[in-house]
């Protein structure tokens, strides 16, 4: 008999997951626990020695956790996940498995403003440097990539919403370079886009947003793809060089298309320290469950919002790659089939008052800086997230005086736009 390839809404309640073997609870309990109880000293000698895989400290792993992350990378098609603290903790631990001070990495400029913060001042204290690239532009990929390369880094659908990046176009790039392209899935979640079907290797996500999907827990996840020959050139030594941390072991020689994991396990989180609690881990798995529904009704209940924005007469213009006149609705159908997510930016033609009375008058919409929650969330960046940037600044980080951004959530969809509808109409 040949076995059956369970799909994805299957995998989103079953991955990772068996009833406790103690109890037979059948929800995956939270081992709400620091450390494990080695069998007896040989036990222990070889979980600290890598031959043997189990638990022995809640900073390096934790069994609630290892469900979420053997979850999280069988949707994404990848070979091991590993979750930790945040998304911006995900970012950390890959950039430091894959740089030495002095190196650079190649991003796409239409990110989350965190990550553009985060490479542009944080990174630059581990000496990591950035160098941006126009996802518009696929040659500004090629000309941005030098012998100090060593990642490109992109989102799928990049935050604030409406820009979907060409993956296959970048992942060429990537291969021609010799180096590994990362890409940022928080905004389709596998779902919607599996970007190692399209070239990716190595695949991060703020669990915060809809793979948790209810607004209560902080977490991050990085699926290693399993595509990449870390061992090429020695270009990579965290893989491919004897580690003293582990007598010499080549952990690329050792673990094969599941070393970058291992190495980001146990070289980036058990020294940096960014661990995700195993409560927060429950609550996504929780939320994971339900991600292929959420997903569908967010991108249905955005597509419905953005239509009825574009016709209103004072909205000057709605980006959301759903819409079938939008620039990015092309790649929109090719790496995002089943919809196009929940967030959108709009402009508004009377400009920062307006948007700031938009903001101050939603009653359904809770006015927040976040995405991603079953509730419709609404922010105003230009007097939030962005203000401290001069106004050159603001247009270009594409958060001009008259941008609105919303994270369409799960209500009725007449609901979110009578709110909409009344908020506007305030005068
Ligand atoms: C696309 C994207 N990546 C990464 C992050 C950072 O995630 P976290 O807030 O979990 O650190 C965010 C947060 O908004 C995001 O939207």
């Amino acid at each position: 008999m040949t076995e059956r390839i369970p799909g994805f809404n299957t995998l989103a309640i079953h991955a990772g997951a068996q009833p406790d073997p103690t109890t037979g609870a059948r929800v995956t309990p939270i081992y709400q626990t620091t450390s494990f109880v080695f069998d007896d000293v040989d036990h222990a000698a070889a979980l600290f020695g890598l031959q043997t895989f189990g638990n022995i400290y809640s900073r390096i792993g934790n069994p609630t956790n290892a469900v979420l992350e053997e979850r999280i990378a069988s949707l994404e098609g990848g070979t091991a996940g590993l979750a930790v603290a945040s998304g911006h903790a995900a970012q950390v631990i890959v950039m430091h498995t894959l740089m030495r001070p002095g190196e650079e990495f190649v991003a796409s400029r239409k990110l989350y403003g965190g990550s553009i913060n985060q490479f542009n001042h944080a990174f630059k204290n581990f000496d990591w440097n950035v160098v941006w690239a126009d996802p518009d532009d696929i040659g500004s990929f090629e000309r941005a990539v030098s012998q100090k390369t060593k990642a490109i880094f992109i989102e799928s659908i990049a935050n604030p919403g409406g820009v979907v990046t060409d993956i296959e176009a970048i992942a060429g790039v990537a291969k021609r370079a010799g180096v590994p392209l990362i890409v940022d899935n928080t905004l389709a979640t596998p779902y919607l886009c599996k970007p190692i079907d399209y070239g990716a290797d190595i695949v991060v996500h703020s669990l915060t947003k809809f793979l948790g999907g209810h607004g209560n827990s902080i977490g991050g996840m990085i699926v290693d793809g399993g595509t990449f020959n870390w061992s090429r050139e020695g270009r990579y030594p965290m893989l491919s060089e004897p580690r003293p941390e582990y007598n010499g072991m080549v952990l690329h020689e050792t673990f094969g298309n599941f070393a970058f994991a291992i190495a980001c396990r146990v070289l980036g989180l058990r020294d940096i320290g960014p661990a995700l609690s195993p409560f927060n881990a429950f609550l996504i798995l929780t939320g994971v469950e339900t991600l292929p529904l959420r997903m569908q009704r967010h991108s249905e209940n955005a597509l419905a919002v953005a239509e009825w924005l574009v016709k209103h007469n004072k909205v000057a213009w709605v980006s959301y790659a759903g819409l079938s006149t939008d620039p990015y609705n092309k790649l929109a159908k090719k790496y995002c089939p089943k919809g196009a997510g929940a967030v959108m930016t709009f402009g508004l033609k009377g400009g920062y008052d307006a948007g700031v009375k938009l903001v101050s008058n939603v009653q359904l919409f809770s006015h927040l800086a976040n995405i991603g929650d079953t509730r419709s969330l609404i922010i105003h960046p230009a007097s939030t997230t962005h203000r401290q940037l001069t106004d050159a600044q603001k247009v270009q980080a594409g958060a001009g005086p008259e941008v609105v951004r919303l994270s369409v959530g799960l209500e009725d969809k007449d609901d979110i736009i009578a709110d909409l509808e009344q908020a506007l109409a305030v005068d």
